[in-house]
Parts: C-alpha cells; structure tokens; sequence
C-alpha cells in the first residue's frame, strides 16, 4: 500500500446472525468498518443461495456505510437495476459469469455506481487487462466463492501482487479488494502484496468483539 491509501474493512455479513440483520449491520458500522459486503449467491454461478435485492434495500436504511455487493450470480445484467434500486453503491460481478463484462461495466458506471470485478482463484489476473481504463474496484478471491469460513488460496499472493502493479501502470485510482479465509494471519500478506480492501466474514462476525476483530485486521498494515 502506498502511503496515500488507506486500507478499508468490509465486514461480509454473509457470517452475520441472520436473525438480527439489521442490528449486526448498525454493529460493525459503529465497530469501525468502512465498508459492508453483501454477498448474493444464486444457486447457479455458485453452489449456494445468501439473500436478494428486498433484502439490501431493507438495511439500506439502518447504515450509512458504502454497500459493497458482489454478486456471485449468472447472467449478470438482469440485476443490476434491482441492487442499484435496493441501494448499492459498488457493484461487483465476476469476469467468469460471462462474455460481455466490458458492457456490464458501462451500464453500472452509467447508474452512477462503482464497478468491481471479481476473480476466482482460476482466473490469471490477466483476464482483467482490458478493463482497467473503467473499473473502480478488483476483487481477487482467495477462496472458491460461495460460503463463508474457508481455508485462504495461498496462491493467491502473487496474484494480488501482479493486479497491484497493473493498476499502478493504469494511472488510475483501482481499489485491490481480497474476499475469502482474511484473518489476522493472512491480511499482513494480502496488505504487503498490494491489497487496500479486505473482505473478512467469519474474522469479524465470528468474534465476540467486532470493533477489536477489525482493529486486528488493520494491525496487519503495520505488521
Ligand atoms: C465467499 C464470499 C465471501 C465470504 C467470506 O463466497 O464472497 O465474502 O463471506 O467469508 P470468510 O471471511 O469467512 O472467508
Ligand atoms: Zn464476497
């Protein structure tokens, strides 16, 4: 991370207690997240199903942090109007849901929204080369998406560090997002490489304290 950047915390709420959601989100706001990450899973993309648009846009009004939704659904396109509607404000879609992600960029910018595109541990950070003249935010995935609570892609490194260096080379503002096993352990590692945006479900909702859960991710800056 360069000196001007400063490393930002999306808690994912997919680890919440979704008996609560409205109180878990007003929680980790007042914890010191920047960010909230709302997982959608559509059963197709990937083997499980989280929760939709009526959802969002019921919590939008309990918290004034960026809603940060990566949609792990395919065909993309069809719902970007609905989460744009519930109250995104980042709307991330994987490079692998299908041919026309250059479209699906332009649509989300045109709605006034910050466009992500997310990578499975597969994909080269190559596949994104093209894109970087429009997108906002770069979700490497260090797990196969789909649940929470996994074990961190190690191989995953390099390729944080490689995006890095594509998005120095575009001139441009590109967030580095990395979603999937971020805990105190590997957030040094992710940070070091070039990331400026962790994602942690079960490292913050898992815990008892979510404010000293995301003061430890952050401790990973100086670590
Ligand atoms: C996985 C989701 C993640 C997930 C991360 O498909 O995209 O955002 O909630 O969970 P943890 O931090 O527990 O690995
Ligand atoms: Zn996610």
């Amino acid at each position: 991370m360069t000196q001007t950047q400063r490393l930002l915390i999306a808690p994912s709420l997919l680890a919440a207690d979704f008996t609560k959601l409205a109180r878990e989100v007003e929680e980790v706001e007042k914890a010191g997240a920047d960010w909230l990450h709302l997982d959608i899973m559509d059963g197709h993309f990937v083997p499980n199903i989280s929760y939709g648009p009526s959802v969002v846009k019921a919590l939008r009004k309990h918290s004034s942090l960026k809603f940060d939704v990566h949609l792990m659904v395919e065909p993309v396109d069809c719902w970007l109007e609905p989460f744009a509607d519930a109250g995104a404000d980042h709307v991330t879609f994987h490079i692998e849901a299908g041919p026309h992600a250059h479209r699906t960029i332009q649509t989300i910018r045109h709605m006034g929204l910050r466009a992500g595109i997310a990578l499975c541990p597969a994909t080269p950070a190559e596949a994104v080369s093209e894109l970087m003249d429009m997108i906002d935010l770069i979700l490497v995935m260090s797990v196969n998406p789909g649940f929470g609570g996994q074990k961190f892609i190690q191989s995953q490194v390099p390729k944080i560090r490689r995006l890095r260096e594509m998005a120095e080379e575009s001139g441009r503002h590109i967030h580095i997002g990395v979603d999937g096993g971020i805990d105190p352990e590997t957030a040094p590692q992710v940070i070091r490489a070039g990331a400026d945006m962790l994602v942690a479900g079960s490292a913050i909702y898992g815990k008892p304290d979510y404010g000293a859960a995301i003061a430890a991710l952050k401790a990973g800056v100086s670590a």
